[in-house]
This record gives C-alpha cells, structure tokens and sequence, in this order.
C-alpha cells in the first residue's frame, strides 16, 4: 500500500469560453489548472494556498470528479478515478468528502439538523437512513462541538461557526478517509476562525483522516499542514514541509505573500524583507509564456524566464521549487528590481499608487494582504 491516499499526475482542467448565439463557438480555454501533480499522504493534512482565481477550488473538485478533467489522472486508493465507470465512482466518492466556504448555502434550510446528516448518508447509499442510531448522529455533534439539543434545530438558529460545524459532522457521517476543506473558514469571523481550525486538526488526529485544506489565507493553514503547496495561475509553484516553507519560501510568488505579512515583533517588523508585486494577477484564459509569474516576478531574468516554463525541482529534502533561478536567489547573489522597475518593464504601473511609493502602498495594504492576498 502506498503511503499516498491520493496522487495526482498532470492534472489539467480547462473551461470552454463560449461565443455566439446562433453557433455556439468555443473562442477560447480559462486554464483554471495546467499542469498540477501533487501527492497527498495518508493520515496527513496538505494546505493549499494561493490567490483568489488561482485555481484551488477546480483543483480540489476536480481531485473528487465534482468536474471532468481535461487531462490527468487521480488516483485515489491507487485507482484512477479520472477514469472511473459512474457506479464505481459513486462507492469512491463516498470516501471523499467535501467541506465548502459558506456552510448555510450548502445546508438546507427547510431540513433539521437530525434530517440534514442523514440526508448527507442516503446521498451516498451507504445505509438506509433511518437505521443509522440516533446515538450515532449525536455522537458525531459531540465530536464537533455541538450537543444532542442540535438534533431538532434549523440551520438559521445557528452561528456562522456552528453551522460550519454541522457541515464537517455531515460529511464524517459517511466515514470518509479525505476531506477536501475549500476555504473552511473564510467565510468566519476572525475569532471563529482559530476554533474551526483546531476543531479540524483533532478530527484529522482521532479520525486518521487525510485532510486537503485550501486557503487564501498563509496563517489558516500554518500550523494545521504537513505540506504546504503554494498555486499560481492553474500550476505549484513551490511545494514544502510547513516548517520550511514558512522559515525559508524559495519561490520569489512565496516570499512575496510571506513578506506581506506582518510579523508581531516590532524589531523583526522593520528588518522585514517587504516585496510589492506590481500588477494584477494575469488571466488565465491567456496566462503568461515560460514562467508565468514572469509578469510580476522581481527576479526576473531576460529571455529564459520569458520562454521555458519551469518545472518542480527538489531543492531541499522534501522542498520543491518552480523557478529557474532559485539557488541564486536563496544564495542573495540575484537581487530583486522594485515594484515600479518591474512595472515599468513590463509597461503597466504599479496598481493605483495615487502617488504613493511602494514601501507606502505596502504599509497602507499591509493590514489587508495579511488577511486576504
Ligand atoms: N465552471 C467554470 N467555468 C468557467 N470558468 C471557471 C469555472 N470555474 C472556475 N472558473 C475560472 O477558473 C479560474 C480558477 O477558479 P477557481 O478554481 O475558483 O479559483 P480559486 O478557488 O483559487 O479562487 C478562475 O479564473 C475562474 O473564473
Ligand atoms: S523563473 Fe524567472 S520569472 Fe519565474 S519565478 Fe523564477 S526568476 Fe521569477
Ligand atoms: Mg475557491
């Protein structure tokens, strides 16, 4: 048995931009995912960050064939499941479980919270409904924190983080071995936040579950993950231990979300490297050519970075990184041009400075990027 529940190889997921109303032309692709191999293993939670629009969310579908991949295997168990006939992916699916950003949109309104679980088994033909215990439905509302007293409750009667926790007793009533979380707590108040997480890290101890957890948000999945793997634009960029990841990011797209983070310490605060990307994230109906962090990349070499798209390389034990130059970079020997140079290189300004410097851009959007980058 292999130590991965799940490999993913050559993943590609690309969605038809359709024109025209009489003949319905295909004009284009939005290449949410391009090209992803990723390996999550058994028993362990694998934290997948990256802007909004980057793709984690078709990534994490497509993982559970919620959508159709282009290209690309999933093996789940050592099975493709890219490849699976309808009614053997439905005993598959049972295995996998999914865990969405707004919990109310996803619970039925008109359903107690007795009916929504049981719901969530029958889906799925695991039992008959009815015979699962009372006592067992209860017992999944203790593991998440909530009291037999929910049973004959509605959705509305409940919190923001409450209602997320109906929605993670829902999906481990079918006994899953994988959950993909999809930004299990943004939706949450800052307070909520730090509960759910915890509430997830001990489900994934006491149940051995194999956790995907996709976030914007770097702190969300710190200390949660075995593995962090940061996205741009449909593809990895860097994939790492967390530790690593957060003491050393190789990729210049990872030190620039990491440096945009504040650090509690006054004294490290001002030492801290700050790196402003310029430009909006590109469109990934027409991504860049070779690297396609080439656009906004601080580091950015002629030629090279323009044309070859970098691979995943192995630059530490365990610690993959997609970027030609990125011993240089570690080693301080390439040094990085500022927003404005990189702006003016590419010949589009820096976004909406208002006559602003880049150091004032950062302080002034430090707040907000730590939280939402
Ligand atoms: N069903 C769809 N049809 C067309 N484009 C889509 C669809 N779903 C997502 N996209 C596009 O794919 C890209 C990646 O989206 P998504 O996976 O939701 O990113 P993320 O979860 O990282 O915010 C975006 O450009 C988005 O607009
Ligand atoms: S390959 Fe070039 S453009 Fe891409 S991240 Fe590395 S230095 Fe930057
Ligand atoms: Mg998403």
């Amino acid at each position: 048995m292999s130590d991965n529940l799940v490999e993913v190889r050559g993943l590609r997921v690309h969605f038809p931009i359709r024109r025209g109303l009489i003949f319905d032309r295909t004009i284009g692709h939005v290449k949410a995912v391009d090209g992803v191999d990723l390996d999550l293993a058994r028993g362990q939670t694998y934290g997948l960050v990256g802007e909004s629009g980057c793709g984690k969310s078709t990534l994490g579908r497509a993982l559970l064939r919620l959508i159709e991949p282009t290209d690309g295997s999933v093996f789940f168990d050592g099975v493709d499941v890219a490849k699976l006939p309808a009614q053997e992916l439905r005993r598959t699916r049972k295995r996998m479980q999914m865990i969405f950003q707004d919990p109310l949109s996803s619970l039925d309104p008109r359903q107690n919270i007795e009916s929504i679980i049981l719901e969530g088994i029958r889906a799925h033909g695991l039992v008959d409904g009815r015979t699962l215990s009372r006592n067992r439905i209860v017992e999944l509302l203790e593991a998440v924190g909530l009291s037999a007293a929910a049973l004959r409750r509605y959705p509305h009667e409940f919190s923001g983080g409450q209602r997320q926790r109906i929605g993670i007793a829902r999906a481990l009533a079918v006994e899953p071995d994988l959950i993909v979380a999809d930004e299990p707590v943004s939706a949450l108040d800052v307070s909520v936040q730090a509960q759910v997480v915890n509430l997830l890290e001990k489900l994934q101890q006491d149940f051995n579950l194999t956790f995907l957890v996709i976030a914007h948000d770097l702190a969300v999945v710190r200390h949660i993950s075995d593995t962090v793997g940061v996205m741009y634009l449909g593809a990895l960029v860097e994939q790492a231990p967390s530790d690593d990841i957060y003491a050393e990011p190789l990729h210049p797209y990872t030190r620039a979300l990491m440096s945009a983070v504040p650090v509690p310490d006054p004294d490290v605060e001002d030492r801290r490297e700050r790196i402003l990307l310029s430009g909006d994230l590109p469109s990934p109906a027409n991504p860049p050519t070779g690297c396609r962090f080439h656009t906004r990349c601080p580091w950015r070499q002629p030629e090279r970075c323009d044309t070859e798209r970098p691979q995943m390389r192995l630059l530490r034990p365990g610690h993959l990184v997609a970027c030609h130059y990125a011993e240089p970079i570690a080693a301080g020997t390439l040094r990085p041009k500022s927003a404005d140079e990189v702006a003016a290189e590419q010949g589009v300004h820096v976004a909406s400075t208002g006559g602003l410097d880049a150091a004032e851009l950062l302080d002034a959007g430090r707040d907000q990027a730590a939280t939402n980058f």
